[in-house]
């Protein structure tokens, strides 16, 4: 297992995205389209970590490393009682978070991926450890693939590490050096579609700081709480490494 603190943003983690506090007004430049935003690229990423899993067992990349997985887990673990609550990892590549979550006594978990080829390795290595958990191909911006996943019943808890940022750097067309802004507003929408009406969110993020996935979701999830992260000075400034920030939807 690799552990990734890597920037899901080709502009990479050294053109100072790690901002200062307190910069809810403070809107950050768009990001440019990137092959992290595409379904083919995610495709033979999985399909190279499938090999490596068959050969060598290794289940391949943990973004933005084990201690940030650990953290989510850990305000999981206190902040969903019920063991049977049902949680959905979206975008969940490997489904190293839910492999967590099964080995804490989770017993209703649920990931879902665009890409066949990480819910192939994700099953593979839930099987290979005798783990209970469900994975589906599910493109978290269809509307109809959505609720398809989501059920009548809809979920206690949505997670989320990575997915938002990779959504984020989606090209609108094949050639498009902007982002697909109407992918990038899609996003809160199924986030609320999967929730019920009691259920939170919880989504870390290398691209965003806390305040920019608040003001960013405003209009569809009201901030609950933040997860500490290791922070650091830079010029006077205060910046995190990474943002995890919970969510309940607005009703
Ligand atoms: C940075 S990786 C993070 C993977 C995993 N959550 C982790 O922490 O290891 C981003 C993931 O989002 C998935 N993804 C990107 N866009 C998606 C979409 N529209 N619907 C579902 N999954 C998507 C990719 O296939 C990839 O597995």
């Amino acid at each position: 297992m690799s552990s990734s603190g890597s920037n899901t943003s080709d502009k990479g983690g050294s053109d100072g995205r790690a901002k200062p506090e307190n910069t809810l007004e403070q809107e950050t430049e768009p990001f440019e389209a990137s092959r992290l935003g595409s379904k083919d690229h995610w495709n033979n990423v999985y399909d190279r970590e499938i090999s490596n899993f068959n050969e060598t067992g290794d289940i391949g990349e943990v973004w933005f490393g084990e201690d940030t997985a650990a953290k989510m887990v850990t305000w999981v673990c206190s902040n969903i009682e019920d063991a049977s609550s049902r949680i959905l990892d979206v975008g969940c590549g490997n489904g190293h978070l839910l492999l967590e979550l099964a080995e804490e006594g989770y017993t209703n978990l649920v990931g879902t991926d665009y890409s066949a080829q990480a819910v192939e390795l994700a099953k593979s290595i839930a099987k290979s450890r005798s783990a209970d958990i469900a994975y589906f191909e599910q493109d978290f911006l269809d509307p109809q693939d959505v609720s398809r996943v989501a059920g009548e019943e809809k979920f206690d808890a949505v997670l989320d590490k990575g997915t938002y940022d990779a959504i984020c750097l989606k090209p609108k067309d094949a050639d498009a050096v902007s982002v697909d802004q109407s992918a990038i507003d899609m996003y809160p929408v199924s986030v609320v579609s999967s929730l019920k009406d009691s259920g939170v969110f919880l989504i870390t993020s290398c691209n965003w700081t806390e305040e920019e996935l608040v003001s960013r979701f405003s209009s569809h999830l009201e901030c609950t709480g933040r997860v500490k992260h290791r922070s650091f000075q830079f010029g006077g400034a205060v910046g995190q490494t990474d943002a995890t920030v919970a969510f309940k939807k607005r009703l």
